[in-house]
């Protein structure tokens, strides 16, 4: 089994979005038994809360299922997760501080979609405070394609 976990900061709005796109992407791909993802925050004021209500509109309307709690990030995760993908530059910076040579893949999100030539920017702006959801999901859906593309080049899936 290929483990992701996407980490945002507050593992409400952008890492659980993530978690649930790029999940259903895999499900419809008939990867699910090869692939399995899931999301954590580099913060933990809230841990154990249902993702944020524009997260979830956002995927609703898409007919995405999603039913995760906020959890923190926790050091093994560094070492149990495959490839562990920030949504932006302070938690890349976060994860690599607590990376301790493990073989786990950590990068940014979007560099994968960059990589494809699909985007130029790599972070996932928060949209906590701009309640611009459907901008995060927009993203979230081509850094996902362009995520899921590259795991079955390199595994042949
Ligand atoms: P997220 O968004 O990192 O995408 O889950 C945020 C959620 C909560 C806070 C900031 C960003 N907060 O400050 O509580």
């Amino acid at each position: 089994m290929i483990k992701v976990l996407f980490v945002c900061l507050g593992n409400i709005c952008r890492s659980p979005m993530a978690e649930a796109v790029f999940q259903e992407m895999v499900n419809q791909a008939g990867l699910s038994q090869q692939i399995m993802a899931d999301s954590a925050g580099t913060g933990d004021w809230h841990v154990g809360e249902h993702a944020h209500h524009g997260t979830l509109n956002v995927l609703k309307r898409h007919n995405i299922p999603y039913n995760g709690r906020a959890r923190h990030v926790q050091p093994r995760d560094l070492t149990d997760f495959d490839y562990v993908l920030a949504m932006d530059r302070s938690h890349l910076a976060y994860l690599e501080r607590h990376t301790k040579g493990a073989n786990t893949e950590v990068a940014l999100f979007l560099s994968y979609a960059k990589q494809a030539g699909l985007l130029t920017e790599t972070e996932v702006p928060d949209p906590y405070y701009d309640g611009k959801f459907n901008e995060t999901y927009d993203l979230v859906v081509t850094g996902s394609r362009a995520f899921l593309d590259y795991l079955r080049r390199k595994h042949q899936l």
